[in-house]
């Protein structure tokens, strides 16, 4: 346990000190108020968590304590996959046995990793589990989206030109989504929305989700997917369904679930239905490549579900990044499909990459340039623009 007795009573004498005496200390505007006075019109009451006023503390620490910035002269790549880890969020990971291989995360290094591989702009999401730190429990799922979010509405605000941000939403919650998404996307100028590949058990093809889908597609927005530990039901109780048992789950594991969201989402039209939307792809897509043949010629689903009726969505709206490192088969295997090299888009997973995979910036670099399988101009737009037809940046 991170926290002792005394540290939990004074955390909580904390909290009713927040709700009695507002802290209207601003800076630009911008204060513990506005974030719970935001919050509570949204139906989300931060006061009831005993969490929520040491989150909000490092949220306004992200604008007061700014850093001095390492160079940038030389930067001009655009990273689509990489994560914060506040330290509000990385303890309730923990409380909640959730911290298996969570790494360490600190501004500071995110900032010199940038300058070091030459990264201008990052668009920061949250990794696994998303807002599903608690599941089954939707008030504090939507705390947690809330408070993530603005803590990278603050990293955005503080670093204009280095951060943009993919929000976070307490899917599978869809009424609480669809609030947290409209306040992101009209509200925290949020470059799109970050999603897991599934949410306590629900793929994103679930007819539950179309009305979260329906908003979103009225935003024309960019969606991204990343891959988590997926949940089942049973027996009324929401247990991991993780099956590659004896493997590290982020580097095996992941890319099936990636695969089956994928395919989950296809079977149900979701791709098609929402013609605004573009899709992101974590991982090359992980395993799709390798599943999608066999899909599209099975029996059961063709032959409307033919590749040829989807081709032209993969094509021209879907996105696969390179984290990974996926160099060089899993590029290989969406060429195949006919992808083409304007969907793949530079994404580094820091710092998972670093601390649980051991892949550095610079091997990822070195895959990249030394490949041969894109131009040296088409490897310039994978860095540097393919991304701006992806999300709002
Ligand atoms: C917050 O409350 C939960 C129970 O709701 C408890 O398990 C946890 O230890 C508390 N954490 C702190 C920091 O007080
Ligand atoms: C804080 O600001 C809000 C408006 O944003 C106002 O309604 C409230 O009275 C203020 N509270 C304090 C303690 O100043
Ligand atoms: C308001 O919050 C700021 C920073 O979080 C703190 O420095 C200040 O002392 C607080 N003011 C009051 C009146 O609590
Ligand atoms: C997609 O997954 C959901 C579960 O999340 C399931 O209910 C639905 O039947 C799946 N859709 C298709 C078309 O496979
Ligand atoms: C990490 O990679 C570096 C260079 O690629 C290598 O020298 C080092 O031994 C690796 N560390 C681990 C723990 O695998
Ligand atoms: C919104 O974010 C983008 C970068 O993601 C930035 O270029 C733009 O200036 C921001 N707009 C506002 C109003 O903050």
């Amino acid at each position: 346990m991170l926290l002792s007795t005394f540290a939990r009573a004074s955390f909580s004498l904390l909290i009713f000190g927040v709700v009695e005496a507002a802290n209207n200390s601003t800076i630009d505007g911008h204060s513990r108020a506005r974030i719970i006075e935001n919050a509570k019109k949204d139906g989300i009451d931060l006061a009831q968590f005993n969490w929520t006023n040491a989150a909000i503390a490092e949220i306004e620490r992200v604008r007061e304590d700014v850093l001095p910035l390492p160079d940038f002269s030389k930067a001009t790549k655009i990273d689509t996959h990489s994560h914060i880890i506040p330290d509000f969020y990385k303890t309730l990971l923990q409380a909640n046995l959730l911290s298996n291989h969570v790494p360490i995360w600190t501004l500071q290094d995110h900032l010199a990793y940038k300058s070091a591989n030459g990264i201008s702009r990052s668009v920061v999401s949250i990794s696994t589990p998303g807002a599903n730190i608690f599941a089954g429990d939707a008030a504090q799922n939507s705390a947690v989206a809330r408070l993530t979010n603005e803590f990278m509405f603050a990293l955005a605000e503080t670093y204009p030109e280095r951060f943009s941000f993919l929000a976070n939403t307490p899917l599978p919650y869809v009424e609480e989504s669809l609030v947290e998404a409209r306040y992101a996307l009209d509200q925290l100028n949020s470059s799109g929305i970050g999603v897991m590949s599934s949410h306590e058990g629900q793929y994103h093809g679930s007819k539950a989700f179309a009305r979260f889908y329906e908003y979103l597609d009225t935003k024309s927005t960019g969606v991204f997917y990343h891959p988590t530990v997926p949940l089942r039901e049973i027996n009324g109780e929401l247990i991991e369904a993780y099956p590659s048992y004896g493997f590290v789950f982020a580097p095996f594991d992941f890319l099936f679930d990636t695969a089956r969201n994928i395919m989950n989402m296809t079977a149900a039209h979701t791709m098609r239905d929402n013609r605004n939307l573009r899709f992101g792809f974590a991982h090359c897509g992980g395993a799709f490549a390798s599943v999608a043949d066999r899909y599209f010629s099975s029996p059961v689903y063709g032959p409307t579900e033919s590749w040829e009726n989807y081709a032209g969505i993969f094509q021209t709206r879907a996105f696969f990044d390179t984290a990974g490192p996926m160099f060089p088969h899993a590029v290989q295997g969406l060429f195949g499909y006919d992808i083409p090299t304007s969907k793949f888009i530079y994404g580094t997973d820091f710092p998972y990459s670093g601390q649980s995979q051991n892949v550095s910036g610079a091997l990822l670099n070195a895959l990249i340039d030394n490949s041969d399988l894109f131009s040296g101009d088409e490897k310039k737009t994978i860095y540097e623009s393919n991304a701006k037809a992806f999300v709002d940046i």
